[in-house]
């Protein structure tokens, strides 16, 4: 009887040798499975490669909806941005391509699943805990870790078992990319001193390329969820597609970050992420407007603890859970319209209404129409500053100091 193993294909040059490695070091039939989640190119190429490298069988799966409505716009809702800068396009893909692999490997009948990731970086982290949450006795194979060939060895090996690699000594990088962002490493990139050459880029336009005249964009949301642009209805990739074109057309979602990974070490990542941005920075201006500042205050908290669950793997954890039932509650009231800016490099918000605003035009008015209460204030004042007298007053703290 043959083992099957389901391997999570995506073209590129580690998970191409690791359909050759797979059978050659553990006998194992390979099924391919290749995820799209978006802005994976010629899904029907990466099919036949895979067959051509000798899977038995190419699987492809469009999941692009799943991941908006169930990875991406929770997210979304959360605020959820690792270290204030990285909207984490990769990190909430894995947990749904591992979902995606151990649902496979269940109807298959495998014995075992595989990526390729190496052992380096975070990807490996969130590929094994998912799969292990949700299928705990399921084996699972990184080809990549455990061959330890360096970049240069693996292409050799790919040369000589006569597999096409899309790498080559012209263009260094590794890169990742879905519908949320594209992520760019390696090579120049390296050093942190480098500023990003032209071709790291491929999603945004350079400033100096942009437009002179700006765009405004209007993004209807509800409940916490994008719902339209400009006035048109639209489901999440689109209308995910339609801002990235925009925002990307005037320069918008570039982010050099030294990011601090979940193994330890620092690395110097460059994403694109153009939709990302805006959207997020849009929701963000929108609870501004409806949440109480208890609400918002606490829900930055919630953010930062979110944000890096995702990154470091947790997706499927109680805790997870948990956030997302609080921040489920949180968007009951994050319905309205805001209006975005784009031009040379940025997104400026605007304009933002609501239904549900809590700004009261008659109490933050300096004009006529004025209703605010101005003879409650000396009286909240002496209250609010009581302590600060008391102590004042029993401890001398300021004598002679700033
Ligand atoms: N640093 C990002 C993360 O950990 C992206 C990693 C994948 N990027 C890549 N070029 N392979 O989520």
């Amino acid at each position: 009887m043959s083992h099957k193993v389901v391997l999570a294909y995506s073209g590129g040059l580690d998970t191409s040798v690791a359909i050759k490695w797979l059978k050659e070091k553990y006998s194992l039939d390979v099924i391919a499975f290749t995820a799209d989640i978006g802005n994976v190119p010629e899904l029907s190429a990466i099919r036949q490669k895979a067959l051509d490298l000798g899977a038995i069988k190419a699987v492809v799966i469009d999941a692009k909806e799943t991941f908006v409505d169930s990875y991406v716009f929770p997210a979304l809702q959360a605020d959820a941005i690792y270290e204030g800068q990285y909207p984490l396009a990769t990190a909430l893909g894995r947990p749904l391509i591992a979902k995606l692999l151990v649902e496979i490997a269940s109807k298959e009948g495998a014995v075992a699943v595989a990526h390729g990731c190496t052992g380096k970086g975070n990807d490996q982290v969130r590929m094994d805990v998912s799969v292990a949450a949700l299928a705990p006795n399921l084996k699972v194979i990184a080809p990549a870790r455990e061959w330890n060939m360096t970049r240069e060895q693996t292409i050799t090996y790919a040369q000589d078992q006569h597999i096409p690699i899309p790498i080559t000594k012209a263009s260094p990088y590794s890169i990742d990319e879905n519908l949320w962002g594209r992520s760019i490493e390696c090579g120049p990139l390296e050093d942190p001193w480098n500023e990003p050459p032209k071709d790291t880029f491929a999603w945004t336009r350079a400033v100096e390329d942009t437009p002179n005249e700006p765009s405004y964009l209007e993004i209807e949301f509800a409940g916490g969820v994008p719902t339209g642009l400009n006035g048109e209805p639209l489901a999440g990739p689109r209308l995910i597609q339609k801002t990235h074109e925009l925002a990307g057309k005037h320069g918008v979602g570039r982010i050099d970050h030294v990011e601090n990974r979940l193994v330890g070490i620092k690395s110097r990542e460059i994403y694109e992420a153009p939709a990302a941005i805006v959207l997020l920075k849009a929701h963000k201006a929108l609870e501004g407007l409806v949440l109480t500042k208890q609400q918002l205050r606490f829900k930055d908290k919630v953010a930062a603890e979110y944000a890096d669950l995702i990154y470091n793997g947790l997706w499927f954890s109680g805790l997870r859970q948990d956030l997302a039932a609080y921040v489920a509650s949180s968007q009951r009231y994050v319905t309205g319209t805001v209006r975005a800016k784009l031009f040379k490099g940025n997104c400026q918000i605007v304009g933002r209404k609501s239904p549900c605003s809590l700004y009261d035009y008659s109490l933050a008015t300096y004009d006529q129409g004025d209703v605010f209460d101005q003879t409650a204030a000396p009286g909240f004042i002496h209250l609010w500053g009581l302590p600060v007298k008391i102590q004042a007053r029993a401890q001398s703290l300021f004598r002679g100091q700033d």
